[in-house]
């Protein structure tokens, strides 16, 4: 798939179908002997007849890799266990430290506004393509499933005005956010991303603070594209039936470096080493993939500053 500044896609097509991949392994991580993460829903959401072929792809790439010990499917599995947990933990640190306002960029499937035990009066908004957003509201509808908090679903474009239609749902600029960015930044070009940071900045009463999953400044861009590659090339690969390619979809151009944008703004940012909190958790990330450094980021932290009591505390 080519990129472009206004392509589009619902859950089935392009950019959409990566929001199904990191689902589906939050799937297999939920049905481990011994899961670091729990997400009940995320089966649900892969389960539906239009993602059949999706699916398919998966189950294929996951099948091809049981006997290994250590393929590019278990690591993703794992690599992913991780950050839901790290996320998982920003918002309950979040929810601690008072913020009653979340906004998850690019929610995808994400599935924390129904299964995370939010502090009565949480408004969870979750933006995304409005296919994407429309496919989880009616999957999880039919099931049954209610949000845990206040869910207002943002349907617009990361690189339009998505301000404007957050505003028009209820968000207030005046009270203190928290900012989900998983999973989202290379799939933006440096502009994008620019713009992003830049309004999602203007957004933001003191005391905000976000959490971002950033390959460059781990890596560099470059070394992260080849990360990708290679995954993507291996034997237990993506796409061997002319199925998905995740690196295919990624910006060209997604080279920015999120910690410094903040820094330079003035947010108190800290990053940790995915790898760090890999080994913290009993997840190490410490095999080779034919000859490079296994899958890493770097997982972003940072608080505006300003007066008000939520600022304390680590994020
Ligand atoms: C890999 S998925 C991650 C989804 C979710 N954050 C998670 O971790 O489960 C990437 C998501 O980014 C969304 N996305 C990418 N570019 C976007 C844009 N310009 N506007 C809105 N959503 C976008 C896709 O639709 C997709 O749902």
């Amino acid at each position: 798939m080519t990129r472009s500044d206004d392509d589009a896609w619902d859950v089935q097509t392009g950019v959409g179908s990566t929001a199904v991949i990191v689902a589906a392994l939050r799937a297999a991580e939920t049905n481990s002997a011994n899961p670091l993460v729990r997400d009940e829903v995320a089966e649900l959401l892969i389960s539906a007849p239009e993602l059949e072929g999706t699916r398919a792809s998966i189950a294929a790439w996951a099948a091809s890799s049981e006997h290994q010990a250590d393929s590019d499917y278990r690591r993703l599995v794992n690599y992913h266990a991780v950050r839901t947990h790290y996320f998982d933990r920003f918002c309950a640190e979040s929810s601690a430290a008072g913020v009653q306002q979340v906004v998850i960029l690019a929610a995808g499937l994400d599935s924390r506004a129904y299964r995370l035990a939010w502090p009565a009066g949480t408004a969870v908004y979750e933006i995304d393509m409005p296919g994407v957003l429309e496919y989880k509201s009616a999957t999880l509808a039919c099931h049954g499933a209610a949000p845990t908090a206040v869910r207002r679903a943002v349907g617009v474009d990361l690189r339009k005005d998505w301000p404007g239609a957050l505003q028009g749902n209820g968000f207030d600029s005046a009270k203190p956010t928290a900012w989900l960015i998983e999973g989202l930044l290379p799939f933006l070009s440096a502009r994008a991303q620019h713009d992003m940071f830049a309004r999602l900045d203007g957004l933001s009463a003191p005391a905000s603070r976000l959490a971002a999953e950033d390959f460059v400044g781990a890596v560099g861009f470059q070394q992260a594209v080849e990360q990708q590659r290679a995954m993507d090339a291996g034997d237990d690969r993506w796409g061997d039936d002319g199925g998905l390619d995740p690196g295919d979809v990624w910006h060209d151009d997604a080279n920015s470096n999120c910690a410094d944008w903040f820094r330079s703004h003035s947010w108190r940012t800290t990053c940790l080493d995915s790898r760090e909190e890999a080994e913290r958790l009993g997840r190490p990330a410490r095999s080779v993939l034919r000859g490079q450094a296994p899958m890493f980021a770097n997982f972003i932290a940072a608080i505006k500053p300003g007066a008000g009591g939520c600022e304390s505390g680590e994020w």
